[in-house]
């Protein structure tokens, strides 16, 4: 099962959703490769690896393959294939080449991990496309803040136009509301504007505002690894259980 997160808006949550359910599951037992889409590279960074040449630009342009871009990280059975501020050119080397939008779909196609979670930037652009493409779930980070539902539209039509013309089987796996401040009545409320609009499509699982995901970045952590008794830790541990058991798993 290969889960793309993404939103385009930005600092709602990606990444540290990305790193933390990556590891989450591989902590479950699971074999997890994250993918870094994201040219700002904070994925990478998130599981300790700085820079690594090669990265995911040049496995994009051809020039490494696959096995020699992926590395291992402290987290046991968590892969990473990193991403580098390399990956900005990637717009000038691969777009208008026929075919690009299946660039990353074809390097993943064979690849033998019981989840691959795909990290994007805050843009509808050539990386989102590439990431939305190889994916055949989409989990969606939202704030619970009053502008929540905000841009979400350009998004879903973004989710359309790939689904009509690229990826007839990438769905949405579901919304998940990052950054929730329990003490805020705003964020009740949102949470269940959210619900209202999304049904059953909104994950049970909310991650609360936690300082010790914030901070474990700089460490080159997972937060589920660096405190896994925070209550964001736990919060990111529930919300790979909820995605396992909802038998999303792939028939083959
Ligand atoms: N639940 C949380 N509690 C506290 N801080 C958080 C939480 N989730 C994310 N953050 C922090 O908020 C900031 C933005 O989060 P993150 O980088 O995950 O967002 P993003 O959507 O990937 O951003 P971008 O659009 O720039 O890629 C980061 O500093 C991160 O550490
Ligand atoms: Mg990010």
């Amino acid at each position: 099962m290969k889960i793309v997160i993404a939103n385009q808006k930005g600092g709602v949550g990606k990444t540290t959703t990305a790193v933390n359910l990556a590891a989450a599951l591989a902590l479950l037992g699971d074999r997890v490769l994250l993918v870094d889409a994201d040219a700002q590279a904070n994925a990478s960074i998130g599981v300790g690896l700085i820079n690594r040449q090669p990265n995911l630009y040049d496995v994009l342009i051809g020039a490494s393959t696959l096995e020699d871009a992926t590395y291992e990280t402290e987290v046991k059975g968590l892969l990473c294939l990193p991403s580098s501020p390399d990956l900005i050119g990637v717009d000038a080397e691969i777009k208008g080449t026929a075919g690009w939008e299946y660039r990353l779909r074809e390097i993943l196609r064979n690849v033998r991990y019981d989840w691959v979670i795909i990290d994007t930037p805050p843009s509808l652009g050539t990386l989102t496309i590439l990431a939305l493409t190889a994916a055949d779930k989409v989990i969606i980070p939202v704030q619970a803040e009053y502008y929540a539902l905000e841009g979400l539209g350009q998004l879903l039509e973004t989710l359309k136009y790939v689904v009509n013309l690229l990826n007839p089987r990438l769905d949405l796996l579901g919304v998940l509301v990052a950054m929730y401040d329990r003490r805020i009545r705003l964020s009740r409320e949102v949470y269940e504007e959210l619900r209202r609009y999304f049904g059953d499509k909104l994950f049970r699982s909310v991650i609360p505002r936690n300082i010790k995901l914030a901070e474990a970045p700089s460490f080159g952590k997972p937060g589920v690894i660096y405190d896994p008794s925070s209550k964001g830790a736990r919060a990111y541990m529930e919300l790979a259980k909820e995605i396992r058991h909802a038998k999303v798993r792939p028939l083959g």
